[in-house]
């Protein structure tokens, strides 16, 4: 009974919602995913199963819809391509499909509907079962000098039960466009939430401390889902129904200290191709001499 508590705690597996049209990327976003887009030559996906894999997920479900098989092919194995680069002796190539593969068990569930990212969350209950799981945005890169934040958020809620999302703070004009979570920081850096409301009006808004595209939620949110009225946008929200989950079970917010690429909009697209890109051994220096050429010629 003890072992079988002790192994359920542990946060194994994760959901990744990319079932969103992508309006915000509109036309690109029409036939190709969001989530597909590159960082220079990967998909901004697979950044995001890379860190559910480094934060100890061993298993993953993502959430698609009509136009996202990319996603599918992507994960999935390309054996001609990989003979063909095996008779070439394309060794790195090789390597870098090959590595794909042997990341974790990655499952697709279709969400029929935009019903909004609780909808999406609500998709995976039956994958997810009676154990708490990590929830990844993915179309949304997370970048932190120490652990990565999934494997952060894992560790509160290994350590505390419950739940726990990343947090970072927003100024007062941005909080209209976040779930906002308020409540008292009880170690630097951890808030034991009591309030938590999705994209409120400044006046109402309990902080400026705002959820960034991760979660590690208790199972229990599915039965909250279930209880969720539409909220904004006539959407299920996933926070809505975590504000349900709170009356009876606890919520942290962890404010991490990183840096988070949202790839749905356009600017930062741009801006987080750069950042990856400065940051390569192959392309970085040239990257960085044409950059600062570019400046002193505007
Ligand atoms: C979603 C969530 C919101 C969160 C945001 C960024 O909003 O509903 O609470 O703060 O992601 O992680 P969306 O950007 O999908 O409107």
């Amino acid at each position: 009974m003890t072992f079988d508590f002790m192994q359920r705690s542990v946060v194994r597996k994760a959901v990744i919602p990319a079932a969103g049209y992508g309006t915000r990327f509109l036309p690109i976003a029409k036939a190709v995913p969001k989530e597909m887009l590159p960082l220079v030559d990967k998909p901004v996906i697979q950044h995001v199963v890379e860190e559910a894999v480094s934060s100890g997920i061993t298993d993953i479900l993502i959430v698609i819809s009509r136009s996202k098989r990319a996603i599918e092919e992507h994960f999935h194995p390309a054996f001609d391509l990989e003979a063909e680069l095996e008779a070439k002796g394309r060794k790195e190539e090789l390597e870098s499909l090959r590595s794909l593969q042997g990341m974790a068990r990655i499952h697709f569930v279709w969400q029929a509907k935009m019903g909004g990212l609780g909808d999406a969350v609500m998709h995976a209950r039956d994958h997810v079962g009676d154990e708490p799981f990590a929830v990844l945005l993915g179309d949304t890169v997370v970048t932190t000098k120490g652990a990565p934040v999934t494997r952060q958020l894992a560790d509160v809620v290994e350590k505390h039960g419950g739940s726990a999302v990343a947090l970072q703070e927003v100024p007062a004009d941005k909080v209209g466009r976040y779930g906002i979570l308020g409540g008292d920081e009880i170690a630097p850096g951890l808030i034991r939430a009591a309030k938590f409301i999705e994209k409120p009006k400044l006046e109402e808004a309990p902080s400026r401390l705002a959820v960034s595209a991760r979660y590690v939620l208790s199972p229990g949110i599915f039965e909250c889902l279930e209880r969720t009225p539409p909220g904004k946008g006539g959407e299920l929200q996933l926070t809505d129904a975590m504000a349900l989950l709170m009356r009876s079970e606890v919520l942290h917010g962890l404010r991490f200290d990183g840096q988070r690429h949202d790839i749905g909009n356009k600017l930062d697209f741009i801006k987080a191709n750069v950042h990856f890109g400065l940051q390569r051994e192959d392309i970085g220096g040239a990257l960085r001499e044409w950059i600062g050429k570019l400046m002193r010629e505007v």
